[in-house]
């Protein structure tokens, strides 16, 4: 049987239209179902099925016609110049043209209803996990990496990044595409900068789950160190951190959150692209309409840039702005790993040789693999050699640990590491809280941003297990700098934490 269709649709371009949109729409459907019944989430098939394959159709059927309108130009059926812009008669008593609007319009309703799903389809797609996290595989590896180990593994990159709504979300695929292009050329900052500018503002993403009327009492904090002496000494600190207040129905009046407090409002003007230097902040109480303006008295805000600073209104951001790639300093993660044993406290002086090892800069995970194992192997060859003859297999595990905890953190390829992101949670390695509340930050009649110890949290406990110091939240213990050997080391007291703590010093 021969399908008889209008002499115009007989021509080499709209043949291969018909060609490629039917065998783009088999593999399509054929790709569909091989995802379906494999269960597999892949993001290059993904790719191929939402957006690759389906330009490849539409560019077939929009041939078609194309070659139809080139073929009756060619052969001079348009009488006049009008007839060209003239809409084609359709006459349903021959069979050529019924042929053809039969195959036009169920064509058309198998389209149109492919692509309702295929559309369904690709939005969940490109607003998937897997496609944010892996399409650009080394680019987003840090990124992902930390996401997978933060409270929010389970939280979709979008949720965050774009939130609902049909503007951000064509926003967000608009600035994506503009990525895409950076990624094939190549030409993209390493790390990537942040604060990001157009990031969705908190109360659109952050508060869908955590509203700032959901109350958060006091909690308590535990964190665990070694120190880096010979036998690696643990030092625990126990900390009542005042989040809220200490009671249920006081709501949250006082405490850390007071800061999100619906009622009240805090500006502040920053002279850094990363938030980090807060010269100048104004508290305003929006239920009595009363502000004061704090400024720092050490290193205070010029005219020309209260002028041409714009200023901020503090949210979640400004606080916990490492919510779910948090890129922890070595400290931290080494302490973590002997935690786990998965480097042997039992090895003398493993938290200070790790903290040397991860000492480097160098500009691959591989070298840094490599620059581990020899720091590690090496000191205790040419340290300890009695150690490393009868504890060879402690210094492999503890070189297999630490590489481990080091690919989690630092990324080589992509510059990533604890200092490329300031967290502005706490003021150990970053002013974090001390960028306002380092007791300098004064209003003109003297009120202070308070900055004592207990402003924030209590300690109830520390010292060494087997010998720890005890208190009570009423009776909140004076911190004691971790030191076995010195128990009145008050060389703390004479610099910010900072100063000291870089991430890679103790
Ligand atoms: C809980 C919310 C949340 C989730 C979930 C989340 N992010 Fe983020 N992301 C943030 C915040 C907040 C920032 C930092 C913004 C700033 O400092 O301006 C950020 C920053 C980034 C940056 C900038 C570089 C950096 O490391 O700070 C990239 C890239 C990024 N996210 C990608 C992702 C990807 C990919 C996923 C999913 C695998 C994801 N994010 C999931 C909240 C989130
Ligand atoms: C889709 C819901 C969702 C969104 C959006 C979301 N979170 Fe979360 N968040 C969670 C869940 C779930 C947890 C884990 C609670 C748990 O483990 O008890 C969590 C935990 C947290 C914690 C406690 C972390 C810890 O160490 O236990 C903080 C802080 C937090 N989120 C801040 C944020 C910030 C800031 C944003 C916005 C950038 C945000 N969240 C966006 C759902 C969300
Ligand atoms: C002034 C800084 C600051 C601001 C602003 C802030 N937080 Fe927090 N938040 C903290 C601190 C500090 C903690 C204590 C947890 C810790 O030590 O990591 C905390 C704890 C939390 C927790 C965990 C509570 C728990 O019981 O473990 C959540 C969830 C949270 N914040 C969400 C938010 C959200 C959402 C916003 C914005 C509406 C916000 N925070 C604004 C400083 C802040
Ligand atoms: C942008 C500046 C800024 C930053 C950053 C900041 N604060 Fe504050 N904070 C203030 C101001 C202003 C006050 C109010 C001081 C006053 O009224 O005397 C305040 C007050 C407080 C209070 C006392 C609230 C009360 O009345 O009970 C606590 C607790 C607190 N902050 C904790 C923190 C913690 C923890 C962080 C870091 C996670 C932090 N702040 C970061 C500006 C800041
Ligand atoms: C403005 C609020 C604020 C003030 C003032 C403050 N802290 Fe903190 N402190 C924090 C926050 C927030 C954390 C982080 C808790 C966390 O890691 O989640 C923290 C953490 C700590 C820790 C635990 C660190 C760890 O890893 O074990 C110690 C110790 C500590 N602070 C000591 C002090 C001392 C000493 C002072 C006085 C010089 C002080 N703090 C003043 C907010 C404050
Ligand atoms: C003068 C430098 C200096 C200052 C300032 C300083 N530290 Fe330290 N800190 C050290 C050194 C050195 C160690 C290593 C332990 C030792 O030798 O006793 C250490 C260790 C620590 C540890 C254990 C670290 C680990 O390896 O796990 C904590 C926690 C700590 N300091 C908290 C603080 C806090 C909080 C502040 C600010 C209030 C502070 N330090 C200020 C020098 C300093």
């Amino acid at each position: 049987m021969k399908l008889r269709l209008p002499s115009s649709t007989h021509n080499w371009i709209s043949l291969s239209g018909a060609v490629l949109a039917i065998v783009s729409f088999s593999m399509i459907v054929f790709l569909f179902f091989v995802g379906f019944f494999l269960h597999q989430q892949n993001t290059y098939l993904g790719l191929i099925i939402y957006i690759i394959l389906p330009v490849f159709l539409i560019i077939g059927l929009l041939l078609i016609p194309i070659g139809m309108f080139w073929k009756k130009k060619k052969s001079g059926e348009f009488i006049s110049e009008e007839d060209k812009f003239n809409w084609p008669s359709i006459d349903l008593n021959d069979k050529k043209h019924r042929n053809a609007f039969m195959i036009f319009t169920i064509g058309s309703s198998i389209f149109l209803f492919a692509s309702a799903i295929g559309s369904y389809e690709a939005f969940n797609f490109t607003e998937s996990v897997t496609f944010c996290g892996t399409l650009c595989h080394t680019v987003m590896k840090p990124e992902y990496t930390a996401y997978q180990h933060s409270p929010h593994a389970r939280v979709a990159c979008v949720e965050c990044h774009v939130g609902s709504g049909a503007d951000w979300y064509v926003r967000s695929k608009l600035a994506g595409l503009h990525q895409v292009y950076a990624v094939i050329t190549n030409d993209f900052d390493r790390p990537i900068p942040t604060p990001i500018r157009n990031l969705r503002p908190a109360r659109e993403t952050c508060e869908e789950c955590h509203w700032p009327e959901k109350f958060y009492s006091r909690t308590l904090i535990t964190e665990k160190h070694f120190i880096p002496d010979s036998a690696n000494t643990e030092w625990d600190i126990q900390l009542i951190m005042k989040i809220g207040p200490s009671h249920r129905a006081s709501s949250f009046t006082e405490g850390i959150h007071w800061h999100i407090n619906p009622d009240v409002k805090i500006e502040y003007i920053s002279t850094d692209s990363r938030r980090q230097v807060i010269p100048w902040i104004k508290y305003t109480n929006l239920k009595t309409g009363k502000a004061k303006i704090f400024e720092d008295s050490e290193n205070p805000i010029t005219k020309e840039q209260k002028d041409s600073l714009q200023s901020r209104t503090m949210d979640c951001m400004d606080c916990h702005n490492r919510p779910s790639h948090n890129y922890k300093p070595p400290t931290f993660f080494v302490n973590n790993a002997i935690e786990n044993n998965k480097i042997p406290k039992e090895l003398p002086f493993i938290k200070s040789v790790a903290m040397n090892a991860c000492d480097n800069n160098l500009s691959t995970t591989d070298s840094a693999m490599a620059f581990i194992s020899k720091t590690i192997s090496d000191y205790y060859k040419e340290e300890l050699p009695e150690v490393y003859s009868s504890k060879k297999n402690l210094i492999d595990k503890a070189i297999t640990g630490l590489q481990e905890e080091y690919k989690l953190n630092i990324f080589p390829e992509m510059k990533v590491r604890w200092d490329a992101y300031p967290n502005n949670i706490g003021h150990i390695e970053f002013m974090g809280c001390f960028r306002c509340h380092d007791g300098n930050h004064e209003t003109e009649d003297g009120n202070v941003i308070p900055n004592d110890c207990s402003t924030c949290h209590t300690i109830i406990a520390q010292g060494n297990p087997g010998n720890m110091e005890y208190d009570s939240e009423e009776k909140p213990l004076e911190f004691r700098h971790p030191d076995p050997d010195d128990d009145s080391n008050e060389e703390w007291k004479d610099a910010m934490c900072v100063e000291c703590h870089t991430g890679l010093t103790p």
